[in-house]
Formats: C-alpha cells, structure tokens, sequence
C-alpha cells in the first residue's frame, strides 16, 4: 500500500538549473520558484551557496533570496552549502534550511567536493553545529548510493556507513541521491532495508531518483510502499550534476504528481498550474521538457 500523502521537496530551481547551459538570470530563478510555490509546491530547494567558480549558473544565490524575501525563506525553503563559508552566506541571507551533500564514494567526493570522504564530513560538522545552532532545519544529502560512473556498483553496507555518520551529525533528514539514475527497485529495497537495519528509519528519509534510465518513478514507488513520504522530484523534470558523467534530471515532479494522482495519493500540487509553469521555464531555457507527462500534456 502506499500512504495517503506524500511531500514534494521541489529541486528544479537548484539541481535543475545547476545543470543549465546557459545561467538563468536571477528575476527568472525567483519567478520560476513563486510559480512553483502558486502551484502547491510546499517544499523548494531555491539555490545553492558553494564556490561560484565551481557552480557559476547558481553564483547569484543571494540576490535570487533577495528578490523573493520572506517567500525565500523559512524551514521549507532549503539552499545547499558545503562549508563554513557557504553556511555564513546562507545565514546572512536569512535562509530557514541548509542541506549538506556527500558522497557515498571516494571518486564523487573528490570529484564533487575536493575532498575525501573523511574530509567532507569534517567539512560538514562544524556547518550541521552552527546551523541548529541557529534553529535551521537541517538535511544530508548522500549521492551515488547505487552506482557510480566511476566505481560502478556501490556496495550497500558502503551507502549505509556514509549515511549513519551523516546522522550522527545531526541531519534531521536524509536524501538518498541516485545521481545518475542507475538505480532499480530491487536495488532500492535492499537499501531501506539496510538502512532500517541500522536504526535509519524511513520516517528520516527521502529519496532523490535522476531519470536517466527511466527508472525513477518505479523506484520511488518501491520506496512508497515501504513507508518513505519524502519524494525528491524538479518540475519539468530538469537537473543533473555538473560533477556527475551521464547524470540527466530528476524524476519529473509532473510524472510523480500524475502518477499520485490516479494513486489518489495526496500531494497538494496543482497539476495544470505546474504544467504551465514548466512549459513557460521550458521556453526560458529555449528547449522542451524531457518529462513524458509534460509533453503528453502540453498543447504544442
Ligand atoms: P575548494 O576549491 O576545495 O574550496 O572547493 P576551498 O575551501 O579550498 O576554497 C577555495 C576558494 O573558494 C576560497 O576563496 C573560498 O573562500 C572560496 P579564496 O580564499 O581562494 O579567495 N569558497 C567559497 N566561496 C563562496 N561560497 C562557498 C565557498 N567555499 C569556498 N561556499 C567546495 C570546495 C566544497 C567549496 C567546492 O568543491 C564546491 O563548491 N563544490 C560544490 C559542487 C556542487 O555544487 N555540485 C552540485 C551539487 S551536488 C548534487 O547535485 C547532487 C545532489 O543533487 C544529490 C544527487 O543527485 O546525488 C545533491
Ligand atoms: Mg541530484
């Protein structure tokens, strides 16, 4: 069975526009994230405060939050930050949530962060301390929990052993990143059910599928049925990892309502509004959403 509502953490205005070719100027970032919101998106990942020179699509995190004010802030309103420095930009934007983001494999972390996997959760620490310190929410994102486009396959126990230590930090949730979307659904309860073993229950949970093999919807479904409520999904389906090979966007938040919807699970989207708002980023970004129920629905 699956529960009878589910919350949608929104990253298309971060994972999806990190990965833009072009950089979207900051008035359309903080449209698109305003439209998200009219349409029932409660949960919005708006930007990213890392180094700029490393992510230049999202260098102007802080004007975006500027522009939106109080609709930029709050616990529902999380930014990613890497580090101290990205932390203090991210407080004196006065954001309401942090999420910090580490691998699950050597290559990612060096690749993604300049770090190893040691290095990157003491880089981590200081920043989860002062953060609820400062009363923010606080999520941990673990990438390549599946594969790696360096390293292939991941083990299991590997994915866990990252994700308990980011909770002995102090994350007050997980996301469990399918980077470049190689995950099935075997595969994904086989790791709830180790992660259960190991004292992280779903209720801490949420699960962040990229839809490169198709598989992102059939993935989030298993993990429904056991229990996870958190769904990571961008509108329009836009997203990817500009550290990551082969990594395309997310599970479209269009496919994951449509599907909700015949399930009659309840997510408070308004389908029709998030539809018109990725077909008008659609023409933003000069090219068609790569969600199927986008174009099925989307008059030409
Ligand atoms: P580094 O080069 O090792 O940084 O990068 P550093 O600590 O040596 O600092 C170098 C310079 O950068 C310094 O300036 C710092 O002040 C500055 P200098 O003293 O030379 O003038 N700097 C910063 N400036 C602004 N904001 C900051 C910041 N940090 C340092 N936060 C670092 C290390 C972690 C910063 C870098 O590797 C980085 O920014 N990485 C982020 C990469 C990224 O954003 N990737 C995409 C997001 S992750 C993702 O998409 C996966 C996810 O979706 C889940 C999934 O799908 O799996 C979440
Ligand atoms: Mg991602």
């Amino acid at each position: 069975t699956l529960p009878p509502e589910i919350t949608i953490y929104e990253v298309g205005a971060r994972d999806g526009l990190q990965n833009e070719k072009s950089v979207v100027p900051a008035d359309v970032k903080a449209e698109f994230i305003r439209r998200m919101a009219a349409a029932g998106l409660s949960t919005i990942e708006t930007t990213s405060f890392v180094n700029p020179q490393w992510v230049p699509q999202l260098a102007d995190a802080s004007e975006v939050l500027e522009l939106l004010g109080d609709e930029g802030r709050g616990p529902k309103r999380p930014v990613l930050v890497p580090n101290e420095r990205g932390l203090d930009r991210a407080l004196e934007a006065g954001v309401g949530a942090v999420a910090i983001f580490g691998s699950a494999t050597e290559t990612f972390a060096r690749k993604n962060l300049n770090r190893t996997v040691d290095e990157s959760i003491e880089m981590f620490r200081p920043v989860v301390a002062r953060a609820h310190d400062a009363d923010l929410w606080v999520r941990g994102y673990v990438s390549m929990c599946f594969g790696d486009p360096w390293e292939g396959p991941v083990p299991v126990e590997q994915v866990v052993d990252v994700c308990a230590r980011l909770m002995d930090l102090g994350c007050d949730q997980l996301s469990l990143g399918d980077t470049i979307g190689v995950a099935t659904s075997g595969h994904v309860a086989r790791l709830l059910d180790a992660l259960g073993d190991r004292g992280i229950g779903v209720e801490r949970i949420g699960v962040h599928f990229h839809d490169t093999y198709g598989q992102a919807l059939s993935n989030t479904l298993v993990a429904l049925r056991r229990g996870v409520t958190v769904v990571d999904s961008s509108a329009g389906g836009l997203g990817g990892c500009p550290y990551a090979e082969s990594a395309t966007g997310n599970l479209a938040t269009e496919d994951l309502v449509w599907a909700m919807r015949g399930a009659g699970v309840e997510t408070g989207v308004d389908l029709e509004k998030l539809l018109e708002t990725s077909a008008w980023m659609a023409r933003q970004l000069g090219r068609p959403s790569p969600s199927a129920v986008v174009r099925a629905l989307t008059p030409a």
